[in-house]
Parts: C-alpha cells; sequence; structure tokens
C-alpha cells in the first residue's frame, strides 16, 4: 500500500490517498482543539492512543455487525479506511446529562437520562457546528429520510455495544459522537473515530474523567487519562 499525496488535514487527523482508489490513510496527530478551535494545544501521544482505541473499538463494533470504515491499522498513527464521503453531520448520543445539554437545559452533570438522547449536529466550522432535527437535515438534502433511518439505527446499536462492552471495565459511557460515511455504491458506514476525543468516559466507581473534558476544563493529568483508556481496554 502506497501512501499517496495529503488530502485533507483536520484538527487532528490527517487523510492521505493510496494507490488503492477505494482506501485512504488516517494519521492522527497530537493536537488537541476545544470549542471549535478557540482552545489549542498537545496531548502527548494523543494520535498513538486514539488510532489504537478507535480501532479496537471498531473492531469490536463489526464483531457485532456494524460496518465500519476499518481496513488494517498501519502503524502506531496510521490505518487504512475505506473511502466514503462523509455525511456532514455530528451525531451525538446521551446517556448521561453533560457538556452542552447541562448548559442548553439546566440538567445537572451526571443525572441519568430517563431515555437515550440522539442530537445532530450540522458539520459546518464557520456556522459553529449547529445542532439540527431531521427536517433541517433532509431540507438542506444532508441525507436522505432512509440514510437517516440507518444512521440512527447504527448510533442506538453502537451505544448499547459501547455501553456494555466499556461497562466491564468500570468505564461509563456517559456521551459520544459520532460521523457516518457513504462508499461509492451508497451504502453507510461508521466513519471518523471513537477515542476520548470523542466520547465522555468516566470511572464508574471513582467518577474520575478520563477524557478530552480534562483538556477542555483544565483538569490536569490529561495524558494520565487518555494512557489508562488505552491500559484498560488495549491491557497496554
Ligand atoms: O459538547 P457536547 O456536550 O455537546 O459533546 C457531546 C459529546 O460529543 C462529547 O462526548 C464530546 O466529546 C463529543 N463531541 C465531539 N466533537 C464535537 C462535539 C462534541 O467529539 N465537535
Amino acid at each position: 500500500m502506497k501512501k499517496l499525496q495529503q488530502l485533507y488535514e483536520g484538527k487532528a487527523k490527517k487523510v492521505f490517498a493510496t494507490d488503492d482508489p477505494e482506501a485512504y490513510i488516517v494519521e492522527y496527530k497530537d493536537d488537541a482543539t476545544a470549542f471549535n478551535g478557540l482552545k489549542k494545544g498537545t496531548i502527548n501521544e494523543k494520535g498513538i492512543i486514539n488510532n489504537r482505541v478507535s480501532n479496537h473499538l471498531m473492531k469490536m463494533l463489526e464483531s457485532h455487525g456494524i460496518p465500519t470504515h476499518l481496513i488494517k491499522e498501519l502503524s502506531d498513527r496510521e490505518t487504512l479506511v475505506k473511502k466514503v464521503t462523509i455525511v456532514p453531520l455530528e451525531v451525538i448520543v446521551r446517556n448521561i446529562a453533560a457538556g452542552s445539554l447541562s448548559k442548553r437545559l439546566g440538567l445537572p452533570e451526571g443525572k441519568k437520562l430517563a431515555k437515550t438522547v440522539l442530537e445532530y449536529s450540522y458539520k459546518d466550522d464557520a456556522l459553529g457546528d449547529p445542532m439540527v432535527n431531521d427536517y433541517h437535515v433532509y431540507a438542506m438534502e444532508l441525507a436522505t429520510p432512509e440514510e437517516l433511518a440507518t444512521i440512527a439505527g447504527y448510533a442506538f446499536k453502537i451505544n448499547e455495544l459501547l455501553t456494555n462492552y466499556l461497562k466491564d471495565l468500570n468505564i461509563e459511557l456517559i456521551d459520544f459522537k459520532l460521523e457516518f460515511g457513504k462508499t461509492s455504491d451508497g451504502t453507510i458506514i461508521l466513519a471518523d473515530e471513537i477515542s476520548p476525543d470523542t466520547c465522555r468516559f468516566w470511572d464508574s466507581v471513582t467518577g474520575e474523567k478520563l477524557d478530552k473534558d480534562r483538556f477542555r476544563r483544565d483538569l490536569g493529568n490529561v495524558e494520565g487519562a487518555y494512557q489508562e483508556i488505552m491500559k484498560r481496554l488495549l491491557g497496554e
């Protein structure tokens, strides 16, 4: 597999073309941003941890019938993935109130939600990723009703699989963000990453935050939290 020209550089990852027209190489960086790029920093070895954690979780999801972009981990920071066109939605699933939901609705952080919440945001940095509902999605032709039903179905199933998987590792899955892509034949698959950058993970015994909130909120021991997640998931 040949790594060709860089196609895109995002806040946490770079994407490269390859000599396979149906595959890209994703390279994970240590750069961290928050609040739509207003806060910037570096989390030492984050790229390695997110690459390995995301691939580990995607493999688990694949084994339970969720199609993902994962083809093969190539190195500590690089993964070969299926080429997709990203559906420009951030798909957020919430089990426990935290973050922007707590702020918006005045719910205390840590309050268990009586029902799982599914939210969509339109991926647009200039607009600050505004929340949209299904009517907005169809009005803007971001996805068809069939595609959105597939995405919602996968999101709830992924929540169930991840919650159960993490529970055994004493990790409570508070909320997380997913992105989906479309392959050249129009199939919807899970893309992007599942990592401490994109999930809220709380230690189920101590309540300690083991995710990017340590960076966002200047809680200290950011690297330690990422290392702890890798240790619990991959045993190292
Ligand atoms: O900030 P908020 O409470 O809306 O975040 C909900 C979940 O989505 C958190 O787990 C957060 O890490 C994730 N998220 C993300 N990327 C964004 C916004 C939120 O990964 N741009």
